[in-house]
């Protein structure tokens, strides 16, 4: 495996560079299939390496090639390199990064991103330019929705998914009425929007949605605003650095005993080191727990120990599964990507063991997989139950057959 780090695309390089970006979009198509199939196969990964999201990022990023490195540096008998971009979670210039990955890197698979801002830019270029993009965290419905495509594959979720059960799990432990804070962007909205749906339906009532822009972390007026409230609890997404301080600043103002707080998981992923005692007894869906003790994730923690001493976290099972994924569509053309639609259609109907549980794919390329109830108890998200087994996005707008 080869490694070449990019920086963020400057102004200056954006704009000596647009033009041959542009004709090089197209250019892996173009080359001789003796080239193609002995040249080892350029992933390209699309990350947040820097902002409220870089451990999301790295973590992502050490579980695909934790996976690589596992089968020899190779999918498919195919030997894999890497060319990486810090997409800082930034969405204005998502479509740059991704045009300089696809044309100028020639990039043969996308592997990116966290952000869902920054990942419908890229599923935009992704769809111009018919590259394979798998999306390993962001969970932006429309990607697997209206704007659902044959080269478009995520390993992770939809917004809607580890939400919308949470509603009824909420409703059933007696809260009748609600608010929700998150981030004003797609990712929040969009999961606010399906935990409200499902709370709704269960005949719970949000008594008001709470937003600040992303990704500040001033949280005080907002919590100041839910003393007041006094909802019988709260429903949140944040994740990374702002989760940390989130979770903090809310058992700080002593909230936690008189208003609980509930989570998309995100809010306790990879986070509990940092948030120390002020995460205990938060309740969270996820499409993981930390102590899921299937042979796939027991064997996938400690070989991600042993690679890079950090506890593996959804993040890094994501990242680890998009590249199973990979493999599997790698293998079924015996490493020659330009047999797409075999490659594709093998993808598609991919059963993969993975460390969360049984993992498949909607026609909309998107995970069915179960959502847990999770509660934090002495420092990790321990599976309480299956808040929802076998949960499939409902992929509306999505016109694939
Ligand atoms: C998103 O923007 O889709 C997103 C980011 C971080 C998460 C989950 C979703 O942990």
């Amino acid at each position: 495996m080869s490694n070449r780090l990019m920086l963020p695309i400057s102004r200056r390089a954006l704009l000596s560079g647009a033009a041959g970006a542009a004709t090089l979009a197209v250019a892996p198509g173009l080359r001789s299939p003796a080239i193609a199939q002995n040249a080892p196969l350029k992933v390209g990964l699309m990350l947040p390496y820097t902002g409220t999201y870089a451990k999301l990022g790295k973590f992502i990023d050490d579980g695909f090639r934790l996976y690589v490195e596992q089968k020899g540096g190779k999918l498919g008998g195919r030997e894999i390199t890497f060319v990486q971009v810090d997409d800082e979670s930034k969405p204005e210039a998502g479509t740059d990064n991704m045009n300089r990955l696809v044309g100028r890197e020639k990039a043969d698979v996308v592997i990116g991103t966290v952000h869902s801002g920054v990942a419908m830019a890229m599923v935009k270029v992704a769809r111009d330019t018919k590259t394979l993009l798998i999306i390993p965290n962001a969970g932006a419905n429309d990607a697997t929705g209206p704007a659902c495509a044959p080269n478009i594959f995520r390993s992770s979720f939809s917004n809607w998914q580890p939400n919308y059960p949470m509603g009824k799990v909420m409703f059933d432990a007696g809260h009748k009425n609600v608010a929700t804070i998150t981030w004003k962007y797609a990712a929040g909205a969009e999961q606010m929007s399906a935990f409200k749906e499902g709370f709704t339906k269960a005949g719970g009532n949000v008594v008001e949605d709470l937003t600040l822009p992303f990704p500040e972390v001033e949280f005080q007026a907002l919590i100041t605003r839910i003393a007041q409230l006094k909802p019988d609890a709260v429903h949140a997404f944040f994740a990374g650095g702002g989760a940390v301080k989130f979770v903090k600043d809310y058992a700080a103002a002593g909230l936690g005993k008189t208003i609980p707080l509930y989570g998309a998981g995100f809010l306790t992923d990879g986070t509990l080191e940092a948030q120390g005692a002020a995460a205990n007894g938060l309740k969270t869906t996820l499409h993981y727990a930390d102590n899921l003790d299937n042979p796939a994730n027991v064997a996938f923690l400690k070989a991600f120990k042993d690679k890079t001493g950090n506890v593996g976290d959804i993040y890094a099972v994501q990242g680890y599964d998009a590249a199973a994924l990979l493999d599997v569509g790698m293998k079924a053309v015996g490493g020659d990507d330009k047999q797409r639609d075999k490659m594709i259609a093998a993808m598609g109907a991919a059963k993969i063991d993975s460390p969360r549980g049984p993992l498949s794919f909607n026609k909309a390329h998107n995970p069915i997989q179960n959502i847990y109830l999770r509660e934090v108890r002495n420092g990790r998200n321990e599976m309480v139950s299956i808040a929802q087994k076998d949960v499939d996005d409902p992929a509306r707008g999505c016109k694939l057959a």
